[in-house]
């Protein structure tokens, strides 16, 4: 997929070292492969933090949530060509639909430089760089042409629908995946000592239509160390004191219920 310059909106032709576009506006490249494309920002945003990060890309490469993986793979039309990821994270899901999907490409976006760096690394060693791209940018701000992709993935991610709109082809679709009610509900109910339901949003962004919609709902045993990864990949690892984080220190193991909306919305 091909990339366009944030200053000027022509396209961006990689080269090993750089992207340059035709107006000579020139952005590093990472050894990694990644380019940073993030524009000056009125309010600083960050993003996920290395630790946040790292713990996600542990957990997840242990399988827990396989079965969404294949709940968004099922969601895809098996002839999509362009795939764009925006709050890609650390590129499990993009890699793995990658692999899955092995005529499309895919760009994945993510406003943290470590996400993107982890993400583009991931591609490499599981041989899908060649048909991905990665670059550090904000959701609204999305380096991508106008109606240039088919599908959009925004699993767990700020979520901006006039820029999809705009980098969605006609008839495009926009897959979220969002957590639902009780989602890791006993890893709460382990820390705090009123632990509060979330609240997901499953009604279809402005400008799309909602074609589908599931929910996926399973036990994982979680166990060891894998807890407190799955403690500190969630946003709760910042927001909890350490006492109650600590509670988790006398648990050797926990069966805990993941519960995932997948929404499938069509522009309109
Ligand atoms: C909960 S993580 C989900 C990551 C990945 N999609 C996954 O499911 O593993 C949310 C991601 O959104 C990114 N993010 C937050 N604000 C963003 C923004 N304004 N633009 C782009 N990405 C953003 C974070 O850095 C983080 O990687
Ligand atoms: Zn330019």
């Amino acid at each position: 997929m091909t990339l366009i310059c944030p200053v000027c909106g022509s396209p961006l032709t990689p080269e090993p070292a750089r992207y340059l576009c035709t107006k000579n506006h020139s952005f590093d490249r990472a050894k990694s492969g990644y380019v940073n494309l993030l524009m000056r920002q009125k309010h600083r945003q960050r993003g996920d933090d290395t630790a946040m990060l790292a713990a996600r890309r542990d957990f997840l490469d242990q399988g827990f949530y396989l079965p969404l993986l294949d709940a968004v793979a099922e969601a895809i039309p098996q002839n999509t060509e362009t795939l764009a990821d925006i709050g890609c994270g650390e590129g499990w899901y993009s890699c793995g639909l990658l692999k899955r999907f092995s005529a499309a490409s895919l760009a994945g976006f993510d406003i943290s430089p470590d996400a993107v760096r982890y993400a583009a690394q991931r591609a490499k060693a599981e041989n899908t760089a060649a048909r991905s791209c990665w670059a550090v940018a904000s959701v609204n701000h999305i380096p991508l042409a106008d109606e240039s992709c088919r599908c959009i993935l925004n699993l767990f991610a700020p979520c901006e629908p006039a820029e999809f709109a705009r980098i969605l082809a006609k008839d495009g679709l926009l897959i979220r995946a969002v957590p639902l009610e009780r989602h890791l509900w006993e890893l709460k109910c382990a820390v705090y000592d009123e632990p509060y339901e979330n609240r997901p949003v499953l009604a279809a962004p402005e400008g799309f239509t909602l074609i589908s919609q599931k929910a996926l709902r399973y036990p994982i045993n979680v166990s060891g160390d894998a807890l407190h990864t799955l403690f500190a990949m969630t946003p709760y690892a910042h927001k909890t004191a350490r006492s109650d984080a600590a509670k988790l220190d006398a648990l050797t193991s926990l069966t805990v219920t993941v519960e995932f909306g997948v929404l499938i919305c069509k522009k309109q």
